[in-house]
């Protein structure tokens, strides 16, 4: 690419060049390199369209090509970038969980109208990643006691960075699922577990390539972790408490018999905004 170009020039080249791109599967071309250069620049998109005929500098044009040579590769922009909006903050993001996603917004509406209910509500998230759903409900419920847990390491240092960023209180510790739990009356329970069947081809496309498979696949035709938090979980909830966990939009029926299978009462699934199956809740009495 040649040396002096202009805002204008530099996209439609860019664009081109993403979309020829045999690794890139994003639909987006346009998007991800208005958002990549904006980043580079420090500007926002309507900037471009404001000044398409400002000449960029030597320098901006490198850093910005180093950008959108990862995203050819088929890099997630948020991994590109190093962060993700999600409900109403940004989080850091890394390549040891999940990329918090939009649909996950309805496991925090869920639980943000369950806790209404409950006057000083105990928390627990399993699987918080870059902490995204504890971190959503302690932001908006400031009078909720709110856990967190995370199998790997580097997601539990990174949820306590967000945490920290956000000046937020939730207690956020490594277990695998309830092992290092030490209390058994939460109010809630939430979870956004591994549901993807490890046969499942879209694990080899688009985003899912570059996210650690600890955060995707579960066994059982992806249902493994869902069962044993449904199991588990009736220990550590008080009477009455509420298990609410995201699952895949083919999965509501399942989902739904599992918590019945465990006793879970006034069981009920939320669609997302796309109108499928994505969080399924129940009620447990002891
Ligand atoms: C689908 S991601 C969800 C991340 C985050 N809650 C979100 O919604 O963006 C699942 C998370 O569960 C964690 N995880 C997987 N197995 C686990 C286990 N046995 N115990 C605790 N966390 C686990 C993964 O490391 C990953 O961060």
């Amino acid at each position: 690419m040649a040396n002096k170009l202009t805002i204008e020039q530099l996209i439609k080249r860019s664009i081109q060049q993403l979309d020829l791109a045999h690794s890139y599967s994003g639909e987006t071309a346009k998007l991800d390199v208005e958002i990549l250069l904006a980043h580079v620049l420090g500007v926002n998109i309507p900037y471009f369209y404001t000044w398409p005929e400002k000449e960029l500098s030597t320098d901006d044009i490198e850093q910005f090509l180093v950008l959108l040579n990862q995203r050819m590769e088929g890099k997630p922009i948020a991994y590109i970038l190093g962060y993700q909006a999600f409900w109403a903050f940004d989080l850091e993001v890394s390549d040891s969980t999940l990329i918090p996603r939009a649909d996950t917004e309805i496991l925090v509406e869920t639980g943000l109208a369950l806790i209404d209910a409950i006057e000083a509500p105990k928390v627990l998230d399993l699987g918080t990643g870059t902490g995204a759903v504890a971190l959503a409900l302690a932001y908006e419920r400031k009078k909720s006691y709110v856990e967190a847990v995370d199998l790997v390491e580097d997601a539990v240092a990174l949820a306590k960075r967000n945490n920290e960023k956000l000046g937020l209180n939730v207690q956020i510790q490594q277990s695998n699922w309830f092992a290092s739990i030490q209390t058994n009356d939460f109010n809630l329970i939430v979870a956004n577990p591994p549901y993807i069947d490890p046969q499942d081809h879209h694990l080899d496309q688009g985003d899912l390539r570059f996210e650690p498979r600890t955060a995707l696949i579960s066994d059982k035709n992806g249902y493994a972790d869902i069962e044993l938090i449904a199991d588990q979980a009736r220990q550590y909830l008080k009477s009455g408490g509420w298990l609410a966990f995201e699952h895949g939009f083919e999965q509501g029926n399942q989902a739904r018999h599992i918590l019945a299978k465990y006793g879970y009462q006034s069981i009920e699934t939320r669609k997302d905004y796309g109108g499928n199956d994505r969080v399924t809740l129940g009620a447990y009495f002891k």
